[in-house]
């Protein structure tokens, strides 16, 4: 593993390792991807080595140039046009009817392909230096904490050739990822573009929020229950002195931090606000994992807007502790 700084040099061996079918991790608006060519199997194949993801975990492929999503995509309807011009680049990967060339081990063999352009002037440099377009799923290991900072990614992953410094996200969170049919949008993954975001966009078209499964069959195969966990036990409720005396540390959403009983508070957002809170979030998580404390408490905030997506995601990270 070596480290890349971000000028036009260490771009170059970077874009150079992925034509070369190298790992290369680097920074996107919402957590640091873990990148190999889309159209390279084997160079693929180590992306699910490297982070242990079962193989039934497709990958979403980043583009730079809206050209690229005709190599990908074989039915690039209006409506994907126009949420591309709204929210591309940015937090949003469309789930779209894939072209034959690409390969299953990119889609986990299923006929759609999950396609973003990342809001990030390195992420963006990157893909286009390279010629290519980079398949890349969050630099984690499976089901353990995003990566919002290039420090998280080599914590977890050792085998990567690359890792470029790009500080810390600005987004926080993962993408939102959207199913685009026939006069419908469906919401797989909540993230910073929400429903409204999209139905103020297309009105004319039915969007249909995140719900979580329930049936068997996930409609987006990486939803399980479990996921971005941290090493510690986590557990969501504002009503803390059930803790009294033990040693732990609480994540608030906002205020001053002022609260008795934890030995460490972080504080997401003093004024409250959600965005600021998702930039925050796995950055506190991966803090409080370091630490010394015991477990975690959260504190929850309200599934409205962005909220949806921070609860998703801590539910998620709190799902194995669950004591009942
Ligand atoms: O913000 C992000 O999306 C980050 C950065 C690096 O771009 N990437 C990311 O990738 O979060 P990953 O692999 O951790 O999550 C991809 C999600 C998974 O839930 C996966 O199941 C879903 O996208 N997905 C990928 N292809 C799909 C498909 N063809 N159909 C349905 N869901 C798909
Ligand atoms: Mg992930």
């Amino acid at each position: 593993m070596a480290y890349l700084g971000v000028d036009i040099e260490s771009m170059k061996i970077a874009a150079e390792a992925i034509r070369e079918g190298k790992l290369v991790s680097f920074p996107t608006e919402t957590v640091y991807g873990l990148g190999a060519d889309a159209f390279n199997p084997e160079a693929v194949a180590r992306i699910f080595q490297e982070k242990e993801r079962p193989s039934f975990d497709p990958l979403i492929v980043h583009i730079s140039d809206i050209a690229q999503l005709y190599k990908l995509s074989r039915s690039v309807s209006s409506v994907v046009l126009r949420l591309a011009e709204h929210f591309w680049p940015g937090p949003l990967t469309m789930v779209l009817p894939k072209q034959p060339e690409v390969h299953d081990i990119v889609t986990s063999g299923l006929d759609t392909v999950a396609v973003r352009m990342p809001n990030h002037p390195i992420a963006l440099q990157l893909i286009s230096l390279s010629g290519t377009v980079i398949a890349a799923p969050s630099a984690n290991k499976f089901g353990q904490l995003s990566p919002t900072h290039h420090r998280h990614v080599t914590k977890q992953l050792k085998g990567v050739d690359y890792v470029i410094q790009g500080g810390y996200t600005s987004v926080g969170i993962e993408s939102s990822v959207v199913s685009v049919e026939e006069g419908r949008i469906q919401i797989l993954r909540p993230g910073a573009v929400t429903a409204a975001d999209i139905r103020a966009v297309l009105p004319e078209i039915e969007v249909v929020d995140f719900t979580k499964p329930v049936e068997d069959h996930l409609p987006s195969p990486g939803l399980l229950d479990s996921h971005y966990s941290p090493k510690k036990p986590l557990y969501i409720t504002n009503s803390i002195g059930q803790f009294a005396g033990e040693r732990f540390g609480y994540i608030a959403f906002s205020g001053d931090g002022a609260v008795e009983g934890p030995a460490v508070v972080r504080v997401l957002s003093k004024r409250g606000n959600y965005a600021e809170a998702a930039t925050n979030l796995f950055g506190a998580l991966h803090d409080m994992e370091e630490s010394d404390v015991d477990f975690i408490v959260a504190e929850p905030i309200k599934e409205e807007g962005i909220g949806i997506a921070i609860m998703d995601r801590l539910k998620k990270a709190a799902f194995k502790y669950k004591t009942e």
